[in-house]
């Protein structure tokens, strides 16, 4: 095609930006993180004070939120938020807002604008199944809940925050559950989607695999 389109999905920390990232970089394309938006919309609603289950003026955040995106960085009304939207406390309300359907039906149109040419590589937990369901390569990434917490552990504590892999590993079973079993857009592998366990492999060799499927493809 005249433009790509590579969808990884998975669940919290199997390392899906780490790897798009990568297969974006050596393919010149273009990079979605879609969980960013729901951070991005969480952030929003604990700033402005709306409740987790204020479904009318959650879609409105989401449908209005100013966003930029560069590199691995991003700013939420002009103010760089990078760092704020990986707070834990982020991550769980983006998980506990992402269940609103007519929040997710606002961020569709914005998601899918991210396809440009040459190709772009997008993140996240419905990729496959509901935005880009035309993709030309669909994975799904995996790895253990042990490994998941142990790579969430190392990476708050390179950032100075200080953690525990025993609450980590549960809270992402938590997350998980809730993202594989809820009604909209739940985290699915894509039908035809190829299976990946990084659960013994390095987001690298990851990115790897990846490139070789895409080079396979006619
Ligand atoms: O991928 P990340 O951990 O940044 O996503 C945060 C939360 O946003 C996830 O736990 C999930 O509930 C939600 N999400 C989603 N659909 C996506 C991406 C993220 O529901 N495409």
């Amino acid at each position: 095609g005249m433009s790509w389109i590579i969808t990884i999905d998975g669940p919290t920390a199997s390392g899906k930006g780490t790897v798009a990232h990568w297969v974006a970089d050596k393919l010149g394309f273009h990079v979605l993180d879609s969980g960013a938006l729901y951070r991005l919309t969480a952030l929003a609603a604990l700033e402005e004070g709306v409740a987790a289950d204020d479904v009318p003026s959650l879609t409105d955040l989401a449908a209005n939120l100013q966003v930029q995106f560069a590199d691995y960085r991003v700013w939420l009304n002009g103010v760089e938020v990078s760092d704020a939207i990986r707070a834990e406390q982020v991550g769980n309300l983006a998980s506990a807002i992402a269940v609103h359907a007519p929040l997710r039906a606002a961020l569709v149109a914005r998601q899918r604008a991210f396809a440009q040419p040459p190709g772009l590589v997008a993140d996240g937990r419905d990729m496959g199944t509901v935005i880009f369901p035309e993709a030309d390569l669909k994975v799904f990434l995996t790895a253990s809940v042990e490994e998941r917490a142990r790579r969430r552990y190392n990476q708050l504590i390179n950032k100075g925050i200080s953690a525990n892999v025993d609450a980590l590993l549960l809270d992402l079973q938590q997350r998980d559950e809730r993202d594989r079993t809820r009604a909209v857009a739940p985290l699915v592998p894509a039908p035809g989607a190829v299976l990946l366990d990084t659960s013994a492999m390095s987001a690298e060799d990851a990115a790897e695999f990846i490139l070789a499927q895409f080079a396979q493809l006619d």
